[in-house]
């Protein structure tokens, strides 16, 4: 798939099909997300990818959010310690920064694999670090479903139009 269709297609999907994604489909996602650009290639992200049952059940329980919303055979959570990025001239951390744009590649790529995915920001992170036994330096930025949406083909979200956000040489 051409980037600019996958990023065309690219929607989050709050049902799934029970069927794994496969292996090398995973794999694939997870190599983009490695190549993903960080601050002085530090390179501090981690992810944890959640296949069995048990534990499936375990991440969307601590997600806590509405409980029709996402059945999915597995889940990729995303961690990074504040500690494993820079910080930029105004005193501020740049972790948060590093791992948008690792998980969104992650995002992207699977989204180019024909699988779905939702980023899920909003969870309860005592209790997903509790689960999946993250250590404490670590902080849960970002979790998602993957799979095989159920509602493949649907109304792509609004947005703002370019000439509300593009700004040509001043504010
Ligand atoms: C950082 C971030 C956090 C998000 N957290 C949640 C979430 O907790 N629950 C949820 O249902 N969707 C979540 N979303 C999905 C957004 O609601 C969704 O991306 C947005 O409405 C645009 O829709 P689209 O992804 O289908 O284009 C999140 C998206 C991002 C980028």
């Amino acid at each position: 798939m051409d980037f600019y269709e996958v990023v065309r297609n690219r929607r989050s999907f709050r049902t799934y099909q029970p069927e794994m994604p496969e292996k090398e489909k995973i794999e694939r996602i997870l190599e983009a997300a490695r190549l993903a650009p960080t601050w002085a290639n530090l390179q501090g992200v981690h992810y944890i990818v959640v296949q069995a049952p048990e534990n499936v059940k375990a991440v969307w329980n601590a997600i806590e959010q509405d409980p029709k919303f996402i059945e999915t055979p597995m889940f990729i959570v995303g961690v990074i310690s504040p500690n494993g990025s820079g910080t930029n001239k105004s005193g501020e951390k740049y972790y948060a920064v590093d791992f948008g744009i690792c998980f969104e590649h992650l995002i992207l790529a699977a989204a180019a694999e024909g699988l779905a995915t939702c980023w899920i920001g909003y969870f309860n992170e005592e209790k997903v670090k509790k689960v999946l036994n993250i250590p404490k330096k670590y902080k849960v930025m970002g979790i998602t479903p993957l799979g095989y949406p159920i509602k493949p083909k649907g109304q792509v979200k609004e947005r703002k139009s370019i000439e509300k956000i593009v700004h040509y040489e001043q504010f």
